[in-house]
Parts: C-alpha cells; structure tokens; sequence
C-alpha cells in the first residue's frame, strides 16, 4: 500500500502540523509529503525542514490555482493553524478533501474571527461547561463545513484562556492524526465521513468495523 500524501497548510507555530510529522513518521498509511505556510515567517517551515518535507510558501493566498498548485497532488489537504481563507474556487476543485482543525466544540465559537485566544476567551465568558477541538471539511463558509470527529474537553472553574487552550491544544495533537489516518485508511472519500470516538478508537460511523490503530 502506497502512504496517502498529505499536503499540510500552516500560518503559524506549527504544533499540530509536529504531531502529524510525528504519528506520520513510520506510517504506510499516509505520509506529509509538504507543508504550505501563508508567509514566510511561519515556525511550521523549519519544522518541516527538519522532517525533510518539502516547503512551499504562498505569495498569493487568495489565487486559487497557486493554492491547488502549491499542494502539489497531495490526496488530502489538512489547514492546521492555516489562517487565510482558502479561495472558494480552490475548495471546489478539493472538495471534501480539505479539513481543518478548530480549537472548540463546533458550531459554536467559530466564525470569522474566531480564532486563537479569542476561542478560548469566548468560550470561558459563556460560561459552558465543555469545550474540545473540532476537524471538520471545509467548505465555502469560515468553520461551517461537516463535521468529521470531535474530541471533548471539560472547562475548569479556575480555567485562564491560556490553561484552556493548552488542554485543547493537547487533545488536537491526538485528535488529528488520528482522523488524518483513518481518513487515509479510507482511502479519502469523496462523500463527507462522520468519525465517533469509542475509547481510543474512531469508529466511522456508519462503518462500525473501521477502527484507527488497527
Ligand atoms: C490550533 O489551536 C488550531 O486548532 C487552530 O490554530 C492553532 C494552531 O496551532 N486552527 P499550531 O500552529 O498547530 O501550534
């Protein structure tokens, strides 16, 4: 079996786009086969760099051909801290392969704007009492695309926004490798899947057989 190519697309830090380099590092099942940042300055470029996967740096964000070009064939596109919006004619020609990670419980606290300490500001002055982290399809509205698996994460009385995202942060790194190889497994379908969690597996939800790390 030929590992599935994942083209990650990142702005900033670089945390998760780490994690998948790490979970992805041995798999048969997919491979990150190049990191795409939205400018130069982006800290996931030298994490890439140090995984050897090769880097490409966008000069037009919103030109949908040099965003399609620039994932290079890649069979699944993941935005992990990716902050430009993708060009809506750039998602139709991915459709259904490209998702994102958010740092909440969607639908709430997302949108435009929602987006790093903000979420996590928001979600402590709601008062809820559970928030967690999000992959979803993308789609032409910022945060709106289905669902594909979430993790949840309770909210702590003394909870700062900076502890919450740290809590949430930890989980995204479990969260999307997990999703961005069963996905793979599935050989990226051109339908929307729904993943569940059931203990530490995922289980699609309609294929109840299918289970991450078997
Ligand atoms: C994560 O919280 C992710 O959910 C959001 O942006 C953040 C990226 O962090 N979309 P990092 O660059 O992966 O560390």
């Amino acid at each position: 079996m030929t590992a599935v190519p994942v083209a990650v697309l990142a702005s900033g830090g670089g945390t998760n786009l780490q994690a998948l380099l790490d979970a992805l590092r041995d798999s048969t099942v997919a491979r990150v086969a190049r990191v795409v940042a939205s400018g130069a300055d982006a800290g996931a470029l030298e994490r890439a760099r140090r995984s050897g996967v090769p880097t490409a740096v966008l000069a037009h964000p919103d030109d949908p051909d040099e965003v399609v070009t620039a994932t290079g064939g890649a069979r699944l596109v993941v935005l992990a801290g990716y902050l430009k919006r993708i060009p809506p004619a750039a998602v139709a020609r991915l459709r259904w392969r490209v998702i994102n990670i958010h740092p909440a419980l969607l639908p709430a606290f997302g949108g435009p704007g929602m987006y790093g300490r903000r979420v996590h500001q928001a979600v402590l002055a709601s008062g809820v009492a559970l928030t967690g982290a999000t992959v979803h399809y993308v789609d032409e509205e910022y945060d709106r695309g289905p669902i594909i698996a979430q993790w949840p994460v309770p909210v702590r009385p003394d909870d700062t926004p900076e502890t919450l995202a740290a809590r949430v942060l930890a989980v995204e790194h479990r969260l999307l490798p997990q999703v961005v190889i069963e996905l793979a497994r599935l050989g990226v379908p051109e339908k929307p899947v729904r993943l569940s969690a059931s203990g530490s597996a995922f289980l699609v939800a309609d294929q109840p057989s299918v289970r991450v790390g078997e």
